[in-house]
C-alpha cells in the first residue's frame, strides 16, 4: 500500500511538471486552445505538486519510517486514509484546471470547486494527524526525527487557519486584502515553508539513522516557532506593514540561522548521500542565503516587484524539497535504481535540467541587471524544463519495475 502510495506521488509529479513544461511554453508562444486560462493551469500545477506529489509523497514515507521508531505500523485506517489523500489530491488537478479559485457553474450552480477540493483535502490531513498521534503517543522517547514530524504536523495544521480564514472571507462576501493576503500566504507559504521543510528534514534523519548516531540538539521546536511568521514574507508590500515586515524578516534570518545547523549537519554526511540529495544541499544552502539576503532593508520590497518570487519558490520546492524527496521515496522502494544506467540517466537529467532552470529562471528575476535578453531566458528556461520533466518519466518506469516485481514475487512463489 505504501509502495503504491509513493508511486502515486511520482506520477502526480510527472503530471505535474509537464503542466509547467506547459506553462513555460505558453508564457513566450501563448497557451493552447485546450488550456486557456493560464492562471488556472498554473494553479492545477501548484496544487497538485502540493497535495499529490510532497505531501502524499511525505505522509507515504513517514508512515514507512514511523515503525523504526516504535510507532505503529500501517492499520486499516491508514490504508483508507492514504487511498482517500491519493484520490483527493488526484482530484484537486481537474478541479483547479478551469478556474483555479473561482466559480465552475456545474449544472444549474456555480461552485468554487478547487477551494471544495482543497478542503476535503484538509480533512484526510487530519485524519492523518489523528493516527500519528494515535501511533506516536505511546513513545518513551522523542528522538530528532519524530521530534521533527510532531512540528511539521503542528505547522500543517496552523496553515490550514488560512484556508478556514479565505473560505469565511469568501462565504460573507468580506473585501479585506489585508486579511485575504494574510490568509492565503499563511494557507500556502507556512504549508510549504513549515511542513516540507521539518517533514523532510524529518525523513532524511529517520533514513540516516542507521549510518551512525544522529547529531545531537538539532533545532526542532525553536526551529518551527521561528518558521511560523515567516510566511508574511509571501504577502504583497502594500498590504504589509513595516512591523509586520520586520517580524517576518527577523524570524527569517532565525530560521535560516536554526536550517543551518541541519544544513551543517547534513554537509558532514554528504557522501551518504546520492547525488540528488546532493543538489537539494545547494538549493538548501542558496535558500539559506537568500533568507539571509531579504532582511537587508529594501531588498525585500524590491524583489517583490521582479519575477524573482518563481526563481525563490523553485529554488526551495524543485531544487531542494523536490530533488531530495524523489531519492527518498527511490532509495525506499527501489533501492537500487539510483546506481543503475537508468537510475543515473535520470539524476544527470534531473540535476542538469533543474540546475540549467534555476539559473535561467534567477536571470529573469535580475532581466534588469542581466544583459541576456528575456525573451531568450524564456525560451531557454521552457526547453530545458523538459530535462526534469523527462526525468520523472524515466523514475515512474524505474519505480514501476519495482512495484510490478513485487506484486509478482508472491504470485511466483506459489507456482
Ligand atoms: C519541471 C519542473 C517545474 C516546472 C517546469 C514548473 C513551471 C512553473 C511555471 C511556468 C510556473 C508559473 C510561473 C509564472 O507564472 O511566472 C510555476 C509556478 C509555480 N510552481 Fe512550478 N514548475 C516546476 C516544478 C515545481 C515544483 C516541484 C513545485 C512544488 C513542489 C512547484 C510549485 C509551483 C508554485 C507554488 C508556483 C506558483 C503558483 C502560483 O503563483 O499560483 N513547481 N511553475
Amino acid at each position: 500500500m505504501l509502495r503504491w502510495t509513493g508511486w502515486i506521488a511520482l506520477a502526480a509529479l510527472a503530471l505535474a511538471a509537464w503542466t509547467g513544461v506547459l506553462l513555460r511554453f505558453g508564457i513566450y508562444q501563448g497557451m493552447p486552445d485546450w488550456a486557456q486560462n493560464y492562471t488556472a493551469v498554473r494553479h492545477a500545477h501548484s496544487h497538485l505538486m502540493y497535495f499529490g506529489w510532497v505531501t502524499l509523497g511525505l505522509m507515504a514515507l513517514i508512515r514507512h519510517e514511523l515503525p523504526r521508531w516504535g510507532g505503529h505500523p500501517l492499520g486499516r485506517a491508514g490504508r483508507v486514509q492514504l487511498a482517500a489523500g491519493a484520490f483527493l489530491a488526484l482530484l484537486s488537478f481537474p478541479a483547479f484546471w478551469a478556474n483555479g479559485y473561482g466559480l465552475t457553474q456545474v449544472g444549474t450552480r456555480a461552485l468554487p470547486l478547487g477551494s471544495m477540493v482543497a478542503g476535503l483535502n484538509v480533512l484526510v490531513w487530519y485524519a492523518f494527524l489523528a493516527q500519528y498521534i494515535l501511533a506516536t503517543r505511546r513513545l518513551a522517547a522523542r528522538p530528532l526525527p519524530v521530534q521533527l514530524w510532531d512540528w511539521a504536523l503542528a505547522l500543517l495544521v496552523l496553515s490550514t487557519a488560512g484556508l478556514a480564514g479565505l473560505v469565511t472571507l469568501l462565504a460573507r462576501g468580506t473585501f479585506h486584502p489585508l486579511l485575504q493576503q494574510l490568509f492565503l500566504h499563511l494557507f500556502l507559504d507556512l504549508f510549504a515553508a513549515g511542513w516540507f521543510a521539518l517533514a523532510l528534514l524529518g525523513t532524511v534523519w529517520s533514513r540516516l539513522a542507521p549510518e551512525g548516531p544522529l547529531p545531537e540538539r538539532l533545532p526542532t521546536g525553536v526551529l518551527a516557532l521561528a518558521l511560523l511568521p515567516t510566511f508574511m514574507l509571501g504577502m504583497s508590500p502594500g498590504v504589509l506593514t513595516p512591523a509586520m515586515f520586520w517580524v517576518a524578516a527577523g524570524a527569517n534570518v532565525l530560521a535560516a540561522v536554526l536550517l543551518g545547523r541541519h544544513w551543517l549537519a547534513l554537509y558532514h554526511r554528504r557522501h551518504a548521500l546520492p547525488a540528488l540529495h546532493r543538489l537539494g544541499l545547494v538549493a538548501f544552502g542558496l535558500h539559506l542565503a537568500i533568507a539571509a539576503l531579504l532582511a537587508w532593508p529594501g531588498v525585500w520590497q524590491w524583489s517583490a516587484g521582479t519575477q524573482l518570487r518563481v526563481f525563490f519558490l523553485h529554488n526551495y520546492l524543485l531544487g531542494w524539497v523536490s530533488s531530495v524527496l524523489l531519492a527518498l521515496l527511490l532509495q525506499v522502494w527501489q533501492p537500487h535504481a539510483l546506481t543503475g544506467w537508468a537510475g543515473r540517466l535520470m539524476s544527470g537529467a534531473w540535476i542538469a535540467g533543474t540546475g540549467v532552470l534555476l539559473v535561467t529562471l534567477a536571470g529573469l528575476g535580475l532581466a534588469r541587471l542581466v544583459l541576456v535578453p528575456a525573451l531568450l531566458l524564456f525560451q531557454i528556461a521552457a526547453w530545458v524544463s523538459l530535462l526534469p520533466a523527462g526525468a520523472t518519466l524515466l523514475a515512474l518506469v524505474l519505480y514501476t519495475r519495482r512495484v510490478v516485481q513485487a506484486r509478482a514475487a508472491p504470485a511466483l512463489a506459489r507456482v
